[in-house]
């Protein structure tokens, strides 16, 4: 006899989303996870919301108000002389921020009747129709179903090991008792353009340093055009196509030996040094040899559209498995097999993933970039429209950039938009919806957008497929 219908390992946002709903749906669940906070108490949550979504969007909301107040206030008649930043004061609003919502998932799981169980979980084998399950401590949790959503964990680079005082990763990027003066990044991804973006606000002189020659591949190349316009002039400096000699630290920096694109040998010495070079699947000391799971060429859980694994009623989730390392990527993979388990229809279309970066502007997208629609020969029309003529983003001083949207040429059936620009997090959720429900131009054209607001960018775009903008 199993103890529970379902067991699930990781209480990350694919974890305890997963818990949640199959417990709504009336599974007995219980969710196993090891992460332990500062003080080391356990904490529910995961990366995202202890060491990544939320405390680096609270991180950048401080640090854009500061520059707002040492930028732009004075553009709008405000004086504010001396503003000072305290850095103590601001990682503790971060910290309470992440303390609530991981408290607040204990809440969820004692509302919705999920079980948590705490200590490091391997898969033992199976007894009859149980996966036995060993929780480090000497418990074992005996499930009919399993969900693995162990997530992921930064990636090392040889030549600069992580010291947690110096070199960091995104745990220690997020704590740094004062702003460093010199801050080198590697890796200008995600991590190191958001968190480049607050320490560059707040004072630091940060240097991006990224191996491949084009900036931000996965976007649109236009908006990553623009955007490296924009990050430049802010003051980040970005250095692409260079390779890492070595790393190594003397009494008062770090000092980096690199070679630029032209293979000219470099040197750059900083105060600390952020390693953000992707995120490995964390499948350590899972047991995934002795129950024989099998794993992909990149080392993530192989798992089939609906999440199933090789074994019998054991299913992985979110950045474990293959797809975009996001957090609403993950609880989506969650829910639909969730569904599944209590035999519900389940979906998760990964092509509608909204990919977005917190930086200022903002950019965000989904669907097809204008290049693989190029490389996939599918023929399309575009349509553009910039922030710059929008009344909205005019009163907030916020004009820099534009919103993009790819339709298909003979059927009209969005396939991509794309936005640089103020609020593009918020934006792009429209046209999210527009391709789930297969919406054309058209459609998003004759849809009423309220005035004034941001959203008429997106509006325009659409016209501008047609070339009927009206405002430009
Ligand atoms: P995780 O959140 O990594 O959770 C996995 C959990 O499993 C952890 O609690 C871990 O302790 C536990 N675990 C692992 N192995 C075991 C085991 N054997 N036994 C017990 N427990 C185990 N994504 C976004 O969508 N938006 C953002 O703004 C965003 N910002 C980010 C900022 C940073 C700095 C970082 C690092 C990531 C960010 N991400 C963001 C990515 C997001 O955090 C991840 O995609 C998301 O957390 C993945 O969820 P998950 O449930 O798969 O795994
Ligand atoms: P990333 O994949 O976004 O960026 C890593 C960068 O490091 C890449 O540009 C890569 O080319 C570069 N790189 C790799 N090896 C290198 C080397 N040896 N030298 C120099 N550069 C090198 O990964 P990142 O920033 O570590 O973030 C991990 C994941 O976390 C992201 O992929 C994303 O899924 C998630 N995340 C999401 C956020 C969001 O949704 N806003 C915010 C932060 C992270």
């Amino acid at each position: 006899m199993a103890d529970f219908d379902v067991a699930v390992i990781g209480a990350g946002p694919g974890g305890y989303v997963a818990a949640i709903r199959c417990a709504q749906l009336g599974l007995s669940t219980a969710c196993i996870d090891e992460w332990k906070n500062v003080q080391g108490k356990p904490s529910l949550g995961g990366t995202c919301l202890n060491v990544g979504c939320i405390p680096s969007k609270a991180l950048l909301e401080s640090s854009e108000n500061f520059e707002r107040v040492t930028h732009d206030f004075s553009a709008h008649g405000i004086a504010v002389d001396n503003a000072s930043m305290d850095v103590s004061k601001m990682l503790a609003r971060k910290d309470k921020i992440v303390s609530d919502f991981t408290l607040g998932i204990g809440q969820l799981f004692k509302k919705n009747k999920v079980t948590p169980v705490h200590g490091r979980a391997q898969l033992l084998g199976r007894d009859g129709d149980a996966w036995r399950i060993g929780v480090a401590g000497g418990n074992e949790v005996r499930a009919k179903h399993v969900i693995i959503a162990t997530g992921s964990t930064p990636r090392v680079l040889p030549q600069a090991p992580f010291d947690s005082v110096r070199i960091v990763d995104n745990a220690g990027a997020l704590s740094f008792a004062e702003v460093p003066k010199r801050l080198a990044i590697i890796g200008a991804g995600v991590i190191g353009l958001e968190l480049g973006s607050v320490w560059r606000r707040l004072g630091a002189e940060v240097t991006l340093l990224e191996a491949m020659p084009n900036f931000i591949p996965a976007a649109d190349e236009q908006v990553a055009k623009e955007a490296l316009r924009a990050f430049t002039k802010q003051g980040l400096k970005i250095h692409l196509g260079v390779q890492i000699d070595s790393v190594a630290q003397d009494t008062d920096a770090v000092k980096i030996l690199w070679r630029d694109a032209q293979g000219i040998a470099q040197e750059l010495r900083a105060d600390k040094l952020i390693v953000a070079v992707g995120r490995a699947p964390n499948t350590q000391g899972l047991g995934t040899e002795t129950v024989g799971l099998k794993l992909d060429g990149a080392g993530r859980i192989e798992v089939d559209e609906h999440c199933r694994t090789n074994l019998p009623n054991v299913y992985a989730v979110g950045d474990v498995v293959r797809g975009p390392m996001l957090a609403h990527k993950a609880s989506e993979e969650g829910v639909m097999v969730a569904e599944l388990i209590a035999g519900q229809t389940g979906h998760c279309d990964l092509n509608l993933v909204p990919g977005i970066m917190y930086t200022a502007p903002e950019i965000a997208w989904v669907g097809k970039t204008e290049q693989q629609l190029k490389t996939s020969g599918i023929d399309y029309k575009a349509g553009q429209f910039p922030f710059v003529a929008n009344g909205r983003a005019r009163a907030l001083g916020e004009t820099t950039g534009f919103v993009k949207i790819l339709a298909d040429a003979k059927t009209d059936r969005i396939l991509g938009v794309h936005i640089i620009g103020p609020m593009a997090s918020e934006l792009i959720q429209q046209a999210v919806l527009a391709l789930a429900f297969s919406a054309s131009s058209e459609d998003l054209a004759r849809t009423i957008h309220a005035h004034p607001s941001l959203s008429e960018v997106v509006h325009e775009a659409a016209l501008a497929v047609d070339k009927r903008t009206i405002h430009i």
